[in-house]
């Protein structure tokens, strides 16, 4: 009689809390037909947070300042949240890293006029889309005011911004090269180089990245569509992000759609990600569950 209630207790116990747990956990919201509950057990996490910098937040580059004015400091307790609650697997932080001759910098253009295509005398101004033709690759270039020059304060992330060190946390620099931007975190602007964003996410066998940060129409697309093409499951974190300008967010939002990548919001993660854990200690609550039936029987 004994043994039978304390079997009874530890079976029920031992199936229904994880149940519990999976169903609170996994509570998809209704109206996103594009979550998929997950069926795998080997999903492995990265959060991927683009270039919280002071550059792009108080900087020269500052988003306040451009013409959506959207507040890059406005990511940084969401993004913070994140690393709190969710169990990521992988973090990366990507920082934008030039020298100070980068072929991104509006002050270098007269440094740079033989390499212009087109007239060569013409006047551009700050935000001007131009087209080198070298020295390293032809190359579309919009020139930026200075910003994230290696080692000075405006490269540094923002001071407020969680970050750890743990062995799965990783920095990850780019556009190093001075005759070549690098927007994405995975490659330079013209696939010449890869940084080593894709081989620390192969080893840490990711399959699922969530992309969050500065700038929605630029890094952070550039980066999210990377990860898709190199077949990370990817997701944008839509209130993770701020961008430049209402028009390229929208033209790069639209792209970002098409080519697959999921849009959620920063509450869905933690059912997203630990939803996927959930299962995996389910699996084996499960089948612990059984093998005590058995030996009490
Ligand atoms: C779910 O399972 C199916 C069939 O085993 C598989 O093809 C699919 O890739 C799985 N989905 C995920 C998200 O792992
Ligand atoms: C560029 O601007 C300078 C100074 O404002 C002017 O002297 C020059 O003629 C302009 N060049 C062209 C090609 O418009
Ligand atoms: C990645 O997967 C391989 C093969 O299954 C495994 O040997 C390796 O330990 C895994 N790496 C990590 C960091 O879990």
């Amino acid at each position: 009689m004994f043994l039978n209630k304390t079997r009874l207790l530890i079976l029920y116990l031992t199936v229904n809390l994880p149940l519990i747990m999976v169903t609170t956990a996994s509570v998809q919201p209704s109206n996103d037909h594009k979550i998929k509950h997950k069926n795998s057990t080997k999903e492995i996490s990265s959060l991927i947070v683009v270039d919280v910098q002071n550059c792009f937040i108080n900087g020269n580059l500052a988003l306040i300042d451009s013409s959506a004015k959207q507040d890059g400091a406005d990511v940084v307790p969401i993004i913070n949240h994140l690393l709190q609650t969710v169990s990521f697997d992988v973090i990366i932080y990507t920082h934008d890293w030039h020298p100070t001759d980068h072929i991104s910098f509006y002050q270098n253009l007269n440094k740079r006029r033989q390499y212009l295509l087109g007239d060569q005398n013409k006047n551009y101004s700050l935000f001007d889309t131009v087209t080198y033709k070298g020295p390293l690759v032809q190359t579309e270039q919009v020139l930026w005011p200075l910003h994230c020059i290696q080692d000075t304060n405006g490269a540094k992330l923002h001071k407020d911004l969680i970050v750890e060190s743990k062995s799965n946390v990783f920095h990850v620099r780019k556009g190093l090269n001075s005759d070549v931007d690098s927007y994405s975190a995975f490659w330079d602007n013209n696939k010449q180089q890869k940084t080593d964003l894709d081989s620390i996410l192969r080893r840490w066998n990711v399959t699922h990245v969530y992309v969050t940060g500065l700038a929605t129409d630029y890094c952070v697309a550039a980066t999210a569509l990377d990860a898709i093409d190199l077949s990370y499951t990817t997701y944008l974190v839509e209130d993770a992000c701020r961008g430049v300008s209402l028009e390229t967010i929208d033209k790069k939002k639209q792209e970002m759609k098409q080519r697959g990548i999921t849009f959620v919001q920063s509450s869905q993660v933690k059912a997203l990600v630990d939803g996927a854990i959930c299962n995996r200690i389910y699996l084996i609550l499960m089948s612990f569950s059984i093998a005590v039936s058995f030996l009490l029987k």
